[in-house]
């Protein structure tokens, strides 16, 4: 496979030569000049429509990107991928999350894990589930981070209203103890449970908060009675995790990325919240995009197409940011989970080779909800000096009152407008003059369901695989959080050591 510079590929010299044409006021003129632009640079996958004709480009720059992913063998990285082959190399496994949505083509493991998580899943939501005490669970807390929490808490904030749980479910990422306490305000703890999630187990800001929440359970039940039936584990360093203490240990594998783990058992808390058939749902949306990933041809292809087009406008346009806007509030934690998503996977500098690279990887990742953005920072996307390319998400149909939801509507679509056609007008003064031709793209989905976001994350994950094959880099590690958090041990036992000098032991407290 192609590891060579895609610097080296004739198409990226191609694509290079035609970006000035692109920059400026280009956007507003095709827009003007062609009328029927928005019928053509359209693209369509199962219950979703990807608009990306207020992109600077035409189909000769989508053509030419095309050949840039073929150059980059995009087709036989996508093959590695779906198979299960080590396309993660520096640490040599494989990044095979699309196995999870693979339905009854899983493996036997999966399957066997996914019938165990739905087993537990209706004992909660059927409140037979008894706390040490015999009284129903009727509380989650879900300890985990990053990868092992992002994912979980998105699929819960989207989903678990409609899905009106029995069952409250609530996170607690951070080693802060307001987190958890936040978490905890108003919890029972004879009828809380916690679901531990960390794939390796030694995550400290995670195996803190489990410490805590078992110490906040042993300060409030009888004395004696176990812990065990208030802890759910999810993990694939099995000892560990039942060395910790839980009554149930769910597997996790090393072949699964943390960041792409929302479809195993990582999602428990979320299939518990939403229902083992949402679940199911969404699983099975995301089992829709790999297929649509795996034989679209690359110029209709959605995934691969968000991918090009976010080289397009990073490497040969110079965006340096990304901007995520949902038109949806249940969508509210997409950005937060598209930030890790895309940066913990393509915030890399040395290529495949080893080599340190001389061309933009990952931007950065940020966004809001709307309307609630509008007010708050699109004064920059329409007046600001850097051009930000915006992923306009909304849905034709969704519950509630159908006059606000056209407010909502309208907004989107008028946000998507003023970027790209502007309001140059001579006669305005200068402050009140928006340039236009600010790049966009319009994710239409039918309607918020579990399907759908299941489409909508898998989506990105293949956007996020697509980059990263043409950038030549290993999107599936994360190298760069390590040191932090070796620098942050070692503080903590420089700290230990000093108090224990000050402090040895039986010397008692020292005198005021
Ligand atoms: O520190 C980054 C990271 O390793 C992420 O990649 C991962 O999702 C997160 O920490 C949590 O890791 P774990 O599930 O092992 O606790």
């Amino acid at each position: 496979m192609n590891i060579r510079p895609p610097t080296e590929c004739p198409a990226w010299n191609a694509l290079a030569a035609q970006a000035h044409a692109w920059r400026d006021n280009a956007l507003k003129s095709a827009l003007e000049s062609d009328p029927t632009r928005a019928q053509g640079l359209v693209a369509t996958a199962p219950g979703l429509r990807l608009d990306y004709s207020r992109q600077r480009l035409d189909a000769a720059v989508i053509g030419q990107l095309a050949e840039l992913a073929a150059a980059r063998d995009l087709p036989a990285w996508r093959t590695a991928l779906l198979s299960g082959e080590a396309v993660n190399d520096t640490e040599g496994r494989a990044a095979w999350h699309t196995a999870l949505r693979a339905g009854a083509a899983a493996p036997a493991e999966v399957r066997a894990a996914l019938l165990r998580m739905r087993g537990l899943a209706t004992r909660l939501r059927e409140g037979s589930w008894r706390g040490a005490t015999g009284r129903a669970i009727d509380r989650i807390v879900h300890l985990g981070t990053g990868g092992s929490d992002l994912g979980p808490r998105l699929v819960v904030d989207a989903l678990a209203e409609a899905a009106t749980p029995k069952l409250r479910v609530g996170f607690a990422a951070n080693v802060d103890p307001l987190d958890l306490e936040r978490a905890l305000r108003e919890a029972d703890p004879q009828t809380t449970l916690f679901v531990v999630v960390s794939k390796t187990f030694t995550t400290q800001e995670t195996i803190e908060n489990a410490r805590a929440a078992k110490a906040w359970l042993a300060r409030s039940l009888p004395a004696g009675a176990g812990l065990e039936p208030h802890f759910v584990a999810v993990s694939a360093n099995a000892d560990a995790a039942r060395a910790f203490g839980a009554l149930e240990v769910l597997p996790m594998w090393d072949w699964v990325g943390g960041r792409y783990s929302v479809w195993s058992t990582v999602g428990f808390s979320a299939m518990a919240a939403i229902g083992e058939s949402a679940f199911d749902e969404f699983l099975a949306g995301a089992g829709d995009i790999d297929a649509h990933f795996a034989a679209a041809p690359l110029e209709r292809n959605v995934p691969a197409l968000l991918g090009l087009i976010g080289v397009w406008n990073v490497n040969f346009l110079g965006a340096a940011t990304q901007a995520v806007l949902p038109y949806a509030t249940p969508l509210r934690l997409l950005p937060a989970y598209l930030q890790q998503l895309e940066m913990e996977s393509n915030g890399k500098r040395v290529d495949r080779a080893g080599r340190v690279i001389d061309y933009a990887t990952a931007p950065v990742v940020w966004g809001a909800e709307g309307t609630v953005g509008q007010h708050s920072f699109h004064q920059l996307l329409h007046q600001g000096t850097q051009v930000v390319p915006a992923d306009f998400i909304v849905f034709d149909d969704a519950p509630g009152d159908p006059a606000r939801r056209a407010i909502l509507a309208a907004h989107a679509e008028a946000q998507a407008e003023a970027l790209a056609r502007g309001q140059d007008d001579a006669a305005l003064p200068p402050y009140r003059r928006i340039p236009g031709s600010r790049p966009s793209s319009t994710l239409h989905f039918e309607r918020l369901d579990a399907r759908n976001l299941g489409r909508l994350i898998a989506l990105y994950e293949h956007k996020v695989f697509t980059q990263g094959v043409i950038w030549n880099i290993d999107s599936f590690d994360q190298w760069g959080v390590e040191l932090g958090k070796q620098l942050a041990k070692a503080l903590l036992e420089t700290a230990a050591q000093t108090s224990r000098r000050s402090h040895p032991p039986g010397a008692g407290s020292p005198r005021p």
